[in-house]
């Protein structure tokens, strides 16, 4: 194998509380443990197309550790094997400028590279690898913790906490006004952020993607509520929740190669609905990306810096392709297309849904 002098690091997708603490383990561990330089590679995938990379040394990366974002910025446009371009007629295209990271590589003297990412960028990471021969090693990160080869990602602990400090922000003006919230989180596809947000903040109705809803369902468990007395309710929806036979809703879509769609919008629909049938006056709150801004919780600092220097300690050791993760106690690597192959979604029957349900939880399915 050829000795490594000199590591690349690089945040793609979205920001994502955590960021800045891997790349502060990834530089510390490199040169402190194994006396090897690292560069920070700008703006995501965009940096290695257009060689935009400098130098990280111990003073770069000192006292970023609870700072939200990423020192090194991020995209989640620049996909080198479809890169966006303007045609003739002002249109958008997209071509493959893959040859250019590999000149970027070289220029640079770049022996491997760290990518810190959710799905989209360990994707393009292992096409780089299979394809081009680059030594990647992934880092799995995302707020909404559905990312395979790991049990959990960084990043989603931070969001959950803000996601339930809100939901218990709300509670109060469903208590004092007698009204029924409706809390919109993000996570996707996946149902992570608002069924631990739903429980940890105590949510009478939790819906999620990976459970279908039934509008009547969601208005029994209102009534039931109010005849017991209790005249205020309060509804945490996951944006990518859909009604059973219905679809999700889109908010918007955007030059994302990866994934267009930007889900958002649920909450309204949801509350709507439940004022018409059930007559309670109702609210909806979209969260949005505050759920991912700001410093991180102690457990995403803790998990970023072992990932970081994990992801060294791989590249140290050639385990190119692929991804560290936390796999009980330990940090463990699983080879990149494994952990993408299939996002991690919540399970009906596990254990969170089943003791929600116990609870008197309704999901609405
Ligand atoms: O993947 C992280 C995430 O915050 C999702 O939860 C959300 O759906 C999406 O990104 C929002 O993307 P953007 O920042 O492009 O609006």
């Amino acid at each position: 194998m050829k000795k490594i002098k000199r590591i690349g690091v690089l945040t793609g997708g979205g920001d994502c509380p955590g960021l800045n603490a891997v790349i502060r383990a990834v530089v510390t561990s490199a040169l402190r443990e194994y006396n090897v330089e690292c560069y920070g590679i700008l703006d995501g995938f965009s940096g290695l197309i257009n060689k935009r990379v400098k130098k990280l040394d111990l003073n770069d990366v000192s006292g970023i550790l609870p700072r939200g974002g990423t020192i090194l910025g991020t995209s989640n446009r620049d996909n080198p094997f479809k890169y966006p371009f303007k045609n003739d007629k002002g249109e958008i295209e997209y071509k493959d400028v893959s040859d250019q990271v590999i000149r970027t590589i070289e220029y640079n003297e770049l022996d491997a590279i760290i990518t810190v990412g959710g799905d989209g960028t360990q994707s393009i990471a292992n096409l780089l690898h299979s394809t081009h021969n680059i030594p990647v090693v992934g880092v799995p990160k995302t707020i909404d913790n559905d990312l395979g080869g790991t049990d959990v990602t960084f990043g989603f602990d931070t969001a959950l906490t803000i996601a339930t400090l809100s939901i218990d922000k709300l509670h109060s003006t469903a208590e004092a006004h007698h009204r029924v919230m409706v809390i919109e989180v993000m996570g996707r596809y996946a149902g992570w952020i608002a069924l631990h947000s739903g429980v940890a903040g105590g949510g009478d109705v939790i819906l999620i993607p990976e459970i279908p809803f039934k509008m009547d369902k969601i208005a029994e468990k209102i009534k039931e509520r109010e005849n017991r007395g209790k005249r205020f309710s309060l509804i945490v929806v996951a944006e990518g929740a859909k009604p059973e036979g219905g679809d999700v809703i889109v908010a918007r879509k955007v030059h994302d190669p990866n994934d267009p769609i930007r889900l958002g919008g649920i909450s309204q629909f949801v509350g709507n609905q439940v004022e018409d049938i059930t007559g309670i006056e109702t609210r909806y709150t979209i969260l949005g990306h505050v759920q991912r801004g700001g410093s991180p919780s102690p457990l995403d600092r803790i998990l970023a810096t072992r990932f970081g220097y994990h992801a060294v300690k791989a590249v140290m050791e050639g385990k190119f392709g692929h991804m560290v993760g936390l796999r009980g106690e330990n940090i463990k690597t699983t080879p990149i297309s494994e952990a993408t192959a299939v996002p991690r979604r919540v399970k009906r029957d596990s254990d969170l849904v089943k003791t929600a349900n116990a609870l008197g939880t309704s999901f609405g399915g």
